[in-house]
């Protein structure tokens, strides 16, 4: 069977200033899979995640997510397209508690609250938080924080999930427990681009792997390939 492709970008560029920092990109997400993004410091990961997420827009390229074509559309309708991100340096409320952060997705849902409040609890309980589900999120450490951001994208619940260095930060017993939600969420149908300096992980999880490097894909393909290829081996060890 073909599978079904969620997200697809051709030819995207986006520079800042006199730095091309996304240098022609192409790339695909298909349904129910997960593409991994790595590459070394300063590649340009999180900016193709920020022009992807409408935070940023790009100069020039495509971008198809669902079959609409949306490049340069606003972080909200990008977001009512069902894409949902997590954030390289996490964003969360620290004012307010755990079950308030991650009930923020369900803002304008016509839900109940009470059913909310349990969804809240559950997505909390995921990723082994509800223990300190009244208490505020400042007092969560770096790790922790990461956890709320990946129970916040359950509550919220889109079909497509834009992951930047989940597992930073993120203790070994925890990261296997993240990837075991991932994994979860995949099955159910979830699309991923996923990026990460972890490459266990990233090979663990990965159907499919692109490879940046200066803003410029230099490699694609499944994890074997991606792993012995020449070109990746040099870019990541010539600028070790
Ligand atoms: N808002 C910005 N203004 C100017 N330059 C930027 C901005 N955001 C990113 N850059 C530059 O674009 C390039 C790519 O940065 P980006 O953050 O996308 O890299 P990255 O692959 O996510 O790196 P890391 O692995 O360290 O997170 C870098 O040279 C960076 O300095
Ligand atoms: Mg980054």
């Amino acid at each position: 069977m073909i599978p079904k492709i969620v997200l697809q970008l051709k030819g995207l560029n986006k520079s800042f200033g006199g730095l091309l920092a996304v240098k022609n990109v192409d790339m695909l997400v298909n349904e129910s899979s997960i593409s991994g993004l790595i590459g070394i410091n300063g590649a340009g990961k999180t900016t193709l995640m920020n022009c992807i997420s409408g935070i940023y827009r790009a100069d020039s390229g495509s971008l198809d997510i669902m079959g609409v074509s949306c490049l340069n559309w606003s972080p909200h309708d990008i977001a009512r397209l069902g894409v949902g991100r997590t954030f390289q340096i996490p964003r969360i409320f620290k004012r307010i508690n755990l079950i308030d952060n991650v009930m923020v997705p369900a803002l304008n849902d016509n839900t109940d609250n009470k059913t909310l409040y349990e969804r809240a609890t559950e997505c909390l309980d995921k990723v082994k938080l509800y223990d300190l589900r009244h208490n505020n999120a400042e007092e969560l450490s770096g790790g922790q924080q990461k956890l709320l951001e990946l129970a916040r994208i359950m509550m919220f619940n889109p079909r497509i999930i834009l992951l930047d260095e989940p597992f930073a930060g993120v203790n070994p017993t925890l990261c296997r427990l993240m990837i075991e939600r991932i994994k979860e969420l995949k099955e159910q149908g979830k699309s991923f681009l996923l990026v990460s300096h972890d490459l266990t992980s990233i090979y663990q999880l990965s159907d499919h792997i692109y490879v940046l490097n200066q803003g410029q894909v230099i490699s694609e393909g499944n994890v074997d390939y991606v792993r012995n290829d020449p070109e990746v081996i040099e870019a990541y060890l010539g600028n070790a």
